[in-house]
């Protein structure tokens, strides 16, 4: 696969101001042999995104958001656009993540328009599906990730603004991971369907599996065909654990 894999990290709603020298003990350990196999990006709260943008400047680690509005601006209280996080220095978004699905009642056509949105400021958009556990027990992984992933990709996109991150739901903080064999099963799935609706495009779009991964575990979940990187929770609040997941490759 001649496609550069993205090890993304997505703090969640953790991090303080003093979080922000993590960045820095990231940036030592992402060295230039490190930096010629991976792409390294960190997803902050929305409150530190434009410190940790500016920090993070020249070191190679690209900076994203964990979410945005579908609108440029206007009257929504609470919420920031996609250009704001254009303007504080970020480069990448993540939409669709299923804690949003889940809390916020996101559905894959407000999705689908946050997408949209991170295309029309200039960002990449990090598209999130995955399955829950009920769905994967009533063997239905394959029909769900398949459709929220039609419904969810922006117009306009291509291997070069759009990334997706398959999570099962039931892998997320838990500790849990699904077998090698399973990821591979969803991954080629999931590659099939992105070349079926973007063209050759999909082919070189990335695919990142997310949910507990660590460590110990990256290597033998990198190393599943079509796994073009991780999305990383937990383990990337801290550098070591997050640099060891990249080290994976
Ligand atoms: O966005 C990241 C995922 O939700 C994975 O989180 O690594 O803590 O399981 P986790």
């Amino acid at each position: 696969m001649g496609m550069k894999p993205l090890v993304a990290g997505n703090w969640k709603m953790n991090g303080l101001t003093a979080a922000l020298a993590e960045i820095d003990r990231m940036a030592a350990g992402f060295d230039a042999a490190l930096a010629g196999r991976i792409d390294l990006m960190v997803c902050p709260p929305a409150t530190l995104l434009a410190a940790l943008a500016a920090r993070a400047t020249g070191t190679g680690i690209a900076v994203g958001g964990q979410d945005c509005h579908a609108a440029a601006s206007g009257a929504h209280t609470g919420d920031i656009a996609a250009e704001m996080i254009a303007d504080a220095g970020g480069t990448a978004v993540i939409v669709g993540h299923s804690e949003r699905r889940s809390d916020h009642g996101e559905t894959d056509a407000v999705v689908k328009a946050k997408a949209e949105a991170a295309l029309r400021a200039g960002l990449t958009a990090i598209v999130c599906i995955g399955e829950t556990r009920a769905e994967r027990e009533a063997g239905r992984t394959l029909e769900v990730v398949g459709g929220q992933l039609a419904g969810s990709l922006p117009d306009g996109a291509h291997a070069g603004n759009l990334v997706v991150a398959y999570e099962p739901v039931w892998a997320i903080g838990t500790g849990l991971t699904p077998t090698p064999a399973d990821v591979a099963e969803v991954h080629g799935f999931l590659r099939g369907r992105l070349v079926a609706l973007l063209g050759a495009e999909g082919s070189n779009v990335r695919i990142l599996y997310g949910g507990s991964v660590k460590p110990s575990n990256a290597a033998e979940l990198m190393a599943v065909p079509d796994v073009n990187g991780a999305l990383v929770g937990g383990a990337s609040l801290k550098a070591a654990d997050f640099l060891g997941i990249a080290a994976a490759y």
